[in-house]
């Protein structure tokens, strides 16, 4: 099949290659010129772990192109995904849908033959109707169907992600459009993953259920943290203990530093605005961004705690900065908050991300970047893991403890350390919800 992916970013990247890997023929077309320079050139514009490789292997094999121009494209294609970005419309916090309609208004000037127009894009309750209705008013001939395919990869796993979903949801109710959506899926329901037909609003809606239901269970078992440190309890004994009920299930239940990234927040404050719209407010999701929105800065809190109250002139090195492990994504990071309040309160910052650095310079000012976790401990007070990636899992304690100020302190907002462990090696050593050394 032919298709073609409007918006090369996150989503639209790894569907394109991944589709491409399927069999069908795809062109990504993006309006950012250099992205498809880069991708021409066999260069990431973004780091996903196996997305180099599959880009360039379906590229090679002629079934992956690249464009800036949406005309030719569209005109081939029997499927059109809309995969642009839908931020946070600045002042209110609903979605931005400008890319979307702009993207639903060029694919209109070019439709030939019936086609159905996609949106992968997270988009709130009626955009599809909204999409269908800016199509039809430039072609009151035009033959397609527009179809709601929301997207659930997860930044780092995305790969795996798109081809083993655990469900795919297909939100139309037209018979010619639901034929077209199963043969571009139809390698991975071969696979047993279940397709999902839904209404397109419901469609619309599955998605942003899921992801606040989500930041729900992050929020609720990082209050439960607080009130562990309180009560003398331990967090990650506690999520094993609820975790393991199937009713509620292990996953997301990891306390630390407060959610981040791409969508969690900017997602559950669009569904809250929706909901306000509709007289149906969702009281539960509003909590959960006030306590999430808070608790990033209190994290700061917590190392000058650890610290003993000041950090005026104290050096506080952290180690990971995107919004987690095995992307560069710096949308929304915990770590930007944390750094804007240590910078307040007086600390020097040092840092190093193995791969959102440079993403990171970009709005992050005032803090050293390091080449490694030794060099970004030298001299610091206390060294905060702030993003759990794979390497500082075994850090060497003791080559820490050599390089760091006197009486070092390790704070761990992703408890992968064990406190004794870290306090035989000579640290104060603070985590998140377990009882402190
Ligand atoms: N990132 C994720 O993990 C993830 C997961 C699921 C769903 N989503 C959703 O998918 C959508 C895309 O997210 P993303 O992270 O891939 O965004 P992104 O910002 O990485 O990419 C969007 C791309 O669209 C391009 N674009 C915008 N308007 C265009 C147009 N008219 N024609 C061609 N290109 C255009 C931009 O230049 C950009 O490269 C969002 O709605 C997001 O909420 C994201």
């Amino acid at each position: 099949m032919r298709v073609a992916m409007i918006g090369t970013g996150y989503v639209g990247l790894v569907s394109g290659a991944c589709f491409a890997d399927f069999g069908h023929h795809v062109t990504c077309v993006d309006k950012d010129a250099s992205k498809i320079t880069a991708l021409e050139d066999g260069i990431m514009p973004l780091f996903e772990p196996g997305l180099a490789e599959l880009v360039e292997a379906n590229f090679r094999a002629g079934r992956l192109a690249f464009s800036t121009d949406l005309a030719g494209p569209v005109r081939a294609a029997e499927a059109v995904f809309i995969a642009v970005g839908t931020p946070s419309r600045r002042g209110d916090g609903h979605a931005d849908l400008s890319y979307v309609h702009a993207a639903a208004r060029e694919i209109a000037a070019e439709l030939d033959g019936f086609t159905v127009v996609i949106t992968k894009s997270t988009v709130p309750v009626g955009t599809g109707d909204e999409v269908e209705r800016i199509i039809r008013a430039r072609r009151p001939d035009g033959e397609f169907a527009v179809v709601s395919n929301p997207e659930f990869l997860r930044e780092g796993a995305a790969i795996q992600d798109f081809k083993h979903p655990d469900r795919i949801v297909v939100g139309t109710e037209e018979p010619r459009a639901r034929e077209v959506m199963a043969s571009l899926y139809r390698p991975l329901y071969l696979n047993a993953a279940p397709i999902l037909y839904t209404k397109r609003r419901t469609a619309e809606l599955i998605k942003y259920a899921a992801n606040a239901f989500l930041a729900t269970k992050v929020t609720f078992i990082n209050e439960i943290a607080d009130l562990c440190e309180k009560v003398g309890a331990d967090v990650q004994e506690v999520a094993r203990g609820i975790g393991l009920d199937n009713r509620i299930g292990a996953k997301f239940l990891h306390a630390g530093p407060g959610f981040g990234g791409s969508c969690f927040p900017k997602d559950a404050q669009a569904l809250i605005k929706t909901a306000q719209d509709h007289a149906a407010p969702l009281r539960i999701v509003e909590a959960v961004l006030a306590v999430n929105d808070v608790r990033k800065r209190a994290m700061a809190r917590k190392v000058a705690a650890a610290l003993g109250g000041d950090l005026r002139d104290r050096t506080v090195a952290l180690l990971g900065l995107t919004f987690k492990p095995n992307t560069d994504d710096m949308r929304e990071a915990p770590s930007i908050a944390l750094v804007t309040a240590l910078n307040d309160m007086g600390a020097h910052v040092r840092a190093y991300d193995p791969a959102g650095m440079e993403q990171a310079k970009l709005v992050l000012g005032d803090v050293v970047y390091c080449d490694g976790p030794y060099a970004c401990a030298e001299g610091a007070d206390a060294l905060v893991i702030v993003t759990e990636w794979e390497q500082f899992r075994a850090l060497d304690l003791g080559r820490l403890k050599d390089v760091m100020a006197k009486n070092p302190v390790l704070v761990d907002l992703r408890n992968i350390y064990r406190a004794d462990e870290v306090a035989r090696h000579g640290f104060v050593y603070d985590s998140v919800g377990r009882p402190s050394r």
